[in-house]
């Protein structure tokens, strides 16, 4: 009976998308003055600031560098990599680079492919395969898109071990929202209602939404009960139903500051640019009434001809809130912070590293999602990934374990601490940590309040890269993965691809020629 069931669901799918088969392709986005010079021509002189170096500061600074501009960078940490940095740590006498937890880039990242490919570090990464996933209430599920579109969503869903045959109509159903998916009007739809609403509404069946829609859920770093419709069907669409490859994974072999950050930062620098960490930017100043953006930190008086702007959120509204506070009268940074204000940040996450003295069993498998064990989200066994930690491994037989913690709740607790307050939770996933009594070597903690919150009722006044010239300060752009994209883009790939845009709007004031993007369709694979 299960197996007719299961044949008439193919059957209908099929019917409904098969003239469908395919996905659309990436866009390009060509520039819009193509016979404007690549670079500066000679005599012409420009400086430019950019303030914050992790993803998004640095891919507008090496599209800015490469044309001939004058970059400087000011970081405000010591080092470069934003929320991908990687710090220096000693356990036991050996000096590991731990990452601000462990990342993955997936098949639509076209911007950073591009960086990718042009700073010659392919090698330091490998494609990783199948998502696993583990649940509370649910069976164990095994997720891979594999063969052309539909037939790879349709093969996901059957070899799902917590699919409902008696659910095949409403999953047919709510296909439709996933096969249409339209990045022009989405926001407008479902950017009002939240998750928890449009699952109701629409009669998701529960068992899906937790399985399949919630952990893409759980990796905005934002709640559930907040978290705005369309991000999430955005997500989807970005990661899995808008190309039969989406869901494809690289992971680095090393760590990022060797694999990514020190790499882009010696090809930034033998172009010229100067790059300075521990250096934050307080605050901007106006050199007139026109509303350039001349300076920077208090009592400078340096002038820029362009600044970019591209720390975390939080980080811009803190600059704009000194700002406003220099210049009370200055309508358009009255403007622009009005707009920042209304902007939550998502709650805090934490990510802890553990360097145990044994190995858990290698049936686990290496990258593991679960979302239904608040607060733990992820669990990456680091030694069978890096080739540090690997070689680690191999020379002791222990583990380095890391633990992603999301919508952190339990209030003030200190790094030495935090073990304690998710063991409980750690147990019910790896019981034989705690039976076979292993015991912690060393441990690392980050912890950060740095994500932008989506929630439902403002997707309408999210800024886009340009913000600032719509209040008036033609000199100035944003970048970083809290903007909106008129493309689907999220976290790394909205950084790059957002820095690309900053810059693009830099060449195109001076008359230099743009740099192409590539990005992801706006159209589910339903319309072709
Ligand atoms: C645990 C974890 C896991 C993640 N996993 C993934 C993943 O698997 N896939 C994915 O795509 N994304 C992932 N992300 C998200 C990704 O890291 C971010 O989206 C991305 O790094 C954001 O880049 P950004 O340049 O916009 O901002 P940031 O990286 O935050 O960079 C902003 C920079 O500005 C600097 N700054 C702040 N204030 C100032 C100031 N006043 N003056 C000068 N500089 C300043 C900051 O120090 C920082 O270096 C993850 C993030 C975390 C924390
Ligand atoms: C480039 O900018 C830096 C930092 O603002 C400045 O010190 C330097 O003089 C500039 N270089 C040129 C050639 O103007
Ligand atoms: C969404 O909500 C906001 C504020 O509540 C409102 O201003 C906006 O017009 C709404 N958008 C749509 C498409 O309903």
């Amino acid at each position: 009976m299960e197996g007719l069931f299961k044949a008439v669901f193919v059957l209908i799918v099929a019917l409904v998308f098969l003239r469908y088969l395919g996905s659309n392709d990436p866009v390009h986005i060509d520039p819009v003055n193509p016979t404007d010079p690549i670079v500066l021509p000679p005599g012409v002189h420009r400086d430019v600031l950019i303030i914050g170096g992790g993803l998004a500061g640095l891919s507008a600074a090496l599209e800015l560098v490469e044309r001939g501009y004058n970059v400087t960078v000011k970081e405000a940490s010591p080092m470069l990599g934003g929320r991908l940095k990687s710090t220096e740590v000693d356990i036991l006498g050996e000096t590991f680079r731990v990452d601000h937890g462990f990342h993955a880039w997936f098949y639509n990242y076209y911007t950073f492919k591009d960086i990718r490919h042009r700073l010659g570090i392919n090698d330091n990464f490998q494609r990783w395969g199948a998502n696993h996933f583990r649940f509370r209430n649910y069976k164990d599920e095994v997720m891979e898109s594999k063969g052309p579109y539909p037939l790879n969503v349709i093969a996901t869903l059957l070899k799902s071990p917590n699919f409902k045959v008696s659910d095949i109509f409403d999953i047919v159903r709510i296909s439709v929202f996933f096969a249409y998916y339209n990045h022009d009007t989405v926001y407008q739809r479902y950017g009002n209602i939240t998750f928890d609403e449009w699952t109701e509404i629409e009669g998701v069946p529960t068992w899906f939404a937790d399985t399949v829609l919630r952990p893409a859920l759980s990796v905005t770093f934002n709640e559930r009960t907040v978290l705005n419709a369309a991000e999430i069907l955005m997500y989807s669409h970005f990661y899995f139903t808008g190309d039969s490859k989406a869901d494809q994974r690289s992971i680095a072999t090393v760590d990022h500051r060797t694999a990514v950050f020190d790499p882009w930062e010696r090809r930034l620098k033998s172009l010229g640019a100067k790059i300075e960490t521990s250096a934050p930017v307080s605050d901007l100043r106006f050199a007139s009434k026109d509303s350039l953006v001349s300076g920077v930190l208090p009592g400078a008086q340096r002038s820029y001809d362009h600044v970019i702007l591209a720390p975390d959120l939080s980080a811009v509204k803190t600059i704009f809130t000194e700002t406003s506070q220099k210049f009370p009268r200055n309508e358009h940074m009255a403007c622009i912070q009005n707009r920042l204000q209304q902007l939550p940040m998502a709650p805090s996450y934490k990510v802890i590293r553990v360097w145990f003295n044994k190995q858990i069993s290698p049936s686990h498998p290496a990258i593991l999602q679960t979302s239904e064990y608040h607060p733990i989200n992820l669990v990456v066994q680091y030694h069978l990934i890096e080739k540090k930690s690997r070689e680690w491994s191999l020379r002791t037989g222990g583990s380095i374990i890391e633990f992603h913690l999301y919508a952190w709740s339990y209030g003030d607790v200190k790094d030495e601490d935090v073990w304690d307050t998710v063991s409980p939770t750690v147990r019910e996933i790896y019981p034989e940590i705690f039976v076979e009594d292993f015991k912690r070597l060393g441990q690392f903690v980050h912890s950060g309040t740095n994500f932008a919150s989506f929630p439902s009722s403002l997707e309408h006044i999210r800024p886009t890269v340009t913000f600032p010239s719509e209040c008036g300060v033609t000199n100035l752009n944003f970048a970083g993965d809290w903007l909106h994209t008129d493309y689907p883009s999220a976290l790394m790939e909205r950084a790059v691809s957002t820095g690309r845009i900053a810059a693009n709007q830099v060449l195109l004031s001076d008359h230099v020629r743009q740099v192409p993007m590539l990005v992801a369709s706006n159209y589910g694979p339903g319309y072709i």
